[in-house]
């Protein structure tokens, strides 16, 4: 790969997964037990469910605005049996909830959830927006600013046992994280400040320090939105505004880019049997009846071949 720098990044071809039409369609995550592609449409308060194999799509209704979902572990020997779908470990619009299993025949159903007693935010100014379990079975999601100019969000992490910890503070427009593959590293986008950083990272306790910029994105190109690592521990990050999803090598080098026909990218996940394929969500907000016009498939989830495979997903719960 040494002799690449200074070339042009590989162009990757976006083809359409789902016409989901979502207002803002965000975090999809891959259940590699049921071969599914899950992800929200946040103000609308639905979790969509795309069977990847038979092409089945449902819609789980929420009642509350959703701002991520992450799975849930099977626990061996659960009376229920739950088969391979456990259920969703949630960030609504004020805290984190549980549901059970989201597969069935019916493609519109409502999502009954159990309410966490923590964190309870201040919903007049922040509201959840992305999470993402830890290789440790916690539940990690972050708040954001409304208005998306105030420092007033923060970064939570859910343990199993329900209790939860503040483990970023400051935070203006929380949005995608990942863990490096030995868990000592932690990358995060706080989406205001133009960059994706890293911190160091106690696997044990999950606790962060050595703040450290990795990306940073010209505001031109974009705001730096949902990421993920791969497996070569490359750094993909979504563009809101830039209508693309780009790769960066973990030196902070661009090596590839999709062009996406929509111009809010919200955020991605490696999915598919092999986990070779992208899926990338999109978002219809805040835009001007002529440029919706202009992106008729503003909302819906893109997919290609990154040339690259991705991780499986953590499952939130005790191991
Ligand atoms: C959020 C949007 C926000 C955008 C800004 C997205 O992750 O879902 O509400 O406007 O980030 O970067
Ligand atoms: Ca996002």
């Amino acid at each position: 790969m040494g002799g690449r720098a200074g070339m042009r990044p590989v162009e990757l071809v976006a083809e359409l997964a789902y016409p989901a039409r979502a207002e803002l369609g965000e975090g999809p995550v891959w259940d590699d037990l049921t071969q599914a592609l899950v992800w929200v449409d946040i103000m609308a308060g639905r979790v969509h469910r795309l069977d990847w194999r038979s092409g089945f799509h449902r819609v789980l209704d929420v009642g509350v605005s959703v701002g991520a979902v992450g799975l849930r572990r099977i626990q061996p020997g659960s009376s229920k049996g739950p088969g391979l779908d456990a259920g969703l470990v949630l960030a609504v619009a004020d805290g984190f909830a549980l549901s059970g299993p989201i597969s069935g025949p019916e493609p519109l159903a409502e999502l009954s959830l159990e309410r966490l007693a923590e964190p309870s935010v201040d919903t007049s100014a922040v509201r959840f927006n992305e999470g993402k379990v830890d290789p440790e079975g916690r539940w990690c999601a972050g708040t954001m600013s409304w208005d998306e100019s105030e420092p007033v969000g923060a970064l939570y992490l859910l343990h199993p046992s329900g209790s939860v910890q503040r483990l970023v503070d400051g935070v203006t427009v929380s949005n995608g994280m990942d863990w490096s593959e030995d868990g000592r590293t932690f990358y995060y986008v706080d989406s205001a400040t133009g960059r994706v950083d890293a911190f160091d990272r106690d696997p044990e306790t999950g606790a962060l320090s050595a703040r450290r910029l990795v990306v940073e994105i010209a505001r031109q190109d974009g705001i730096p939105d949902g990421m993920t690592l791969d497996a070569e521990g490359c750094i993909w990050v979504a563009l809101w505004r830039g209508a693309a999803v780009r790769r960066y090598t973990p030196d902070g080098r661009l090596d590839r880019v999709l062009a996406l026909p929509a111009t809010k990218v919200t955020s991605m996940a490696f999915g598919g049997p092999g986990l070779d394929e992208l899926f990338v969500t999109t978002a219809r907000i805040m835009q001007s009846g002529r440029a919706l016009a202009a992106e008729p498939r503003a909302g819906d989830v893109f997919w290609c071949r990154p040339g690259t495979s991705g991780r499986p997903p953590f499952r939130y719960g005790a191991t």
